[in-house]
């Protein structure tokens, strides 16, 4: 398999390539508009075809390059379906327990609400990428796009934490310098799961006073649309 983590640094955003060495093909997770020819450079002189690209969840901090990678490379576009999902732009919808890999690599989807109401992880063998659900050392905030701490707390210790404790842990973002993680290291020293209720961690999520994301006003109708701004509602 070849596996790459690549950064965007404005948005501290991570954006995973997922390549097959038997069959050429590739699939992306959360890719970055402003990054799409980055990837297709990468995806074309490691000889793989993008077959693929899914996003975690409707993001409110950078506007996902699903609708360009689809327009430009014939790829599917997978969106995890929600309660209030509105992005019909994805080819498909995935639900919990959904097969999303390609020939070769094993992906499942994992519905996982709190930060928002579609939010998903997607669980390789070794390794489960996180989205903003679990993020290293911290969890998504939970306070608009229909956040819900108490789905949050439950997402966490009901199913990520489920997994085993040597899992690799790959977020959507990272502010401090990390690049990933394991279920064990975020059990133990991730503060916010240093909880005894569902009651104390949502207290803490109630007083984290955070400001809004700068790109938000932009990039959730832009990511409803799969990053085609020119039709966001
Ligand atoms: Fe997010």
């Amino acid at each position: 398999m070849i596996f790459r983590q690549l950064f965007h640094a404005e948005t501290s955003t991570y954006t995973y390539l997922l390549g097959s060495l038997a069959t050429g093909e590739a699939l992306l997770i959360d890719p970055v508009v402003e990054d799409v020819n980055k990837y297709l450079g990468l995806l074309e002189q490691l000889n793989l075809k993008l077959v693929r690209a899914l996003d975690t969840h409707v993001h409110a901090d950078h506007v996902t390059a699903l609708g360009t990678l689809r327009e430009r490379t014939g790829c599917e576009t997978i969106m995890g379906l929600g309660p209030s999902t509105k992005a019909e732009c994805a080819t498909r919808h995935a639900e919990d327990g959904d097969d999303v890999g390609i020939p070769g690599i094993d992906l499942r989807a994992l519905y996982t609400p709190g930060h928002t109401d579609d939010s998903y992880c997607y669980l390789m063998d070794d390794r489960v990428f996180t989205g903003d659900t679990l993020l290293i050392r911290g969890t998504g905030r939970t306070d608009f796009q229909n956040g819900d701490a108490h789905q949050q707390y439950n997402s966490l210790f009901e199913k990520l934490l489920t997994l085993p404790e040597d899992t690799l842990v790959y977020p959507g973002h990272d502010y401090k310098g990390f690049t990933m993680s394991t279920i064990g290291e975020e059990k133990r020293h991730n503060p916010r799961l240093q909880v005894h209720s569902v009651d104390e961690y949502v207290d803490i999520m109630e007083h984290l006073n955070l400001p809004s994301p700068k790109y938000m006003d932009v990039a959730v109708p832009a990511n409803l649309t799969c990053g085609n701004l020119a039709t966001a509602p």
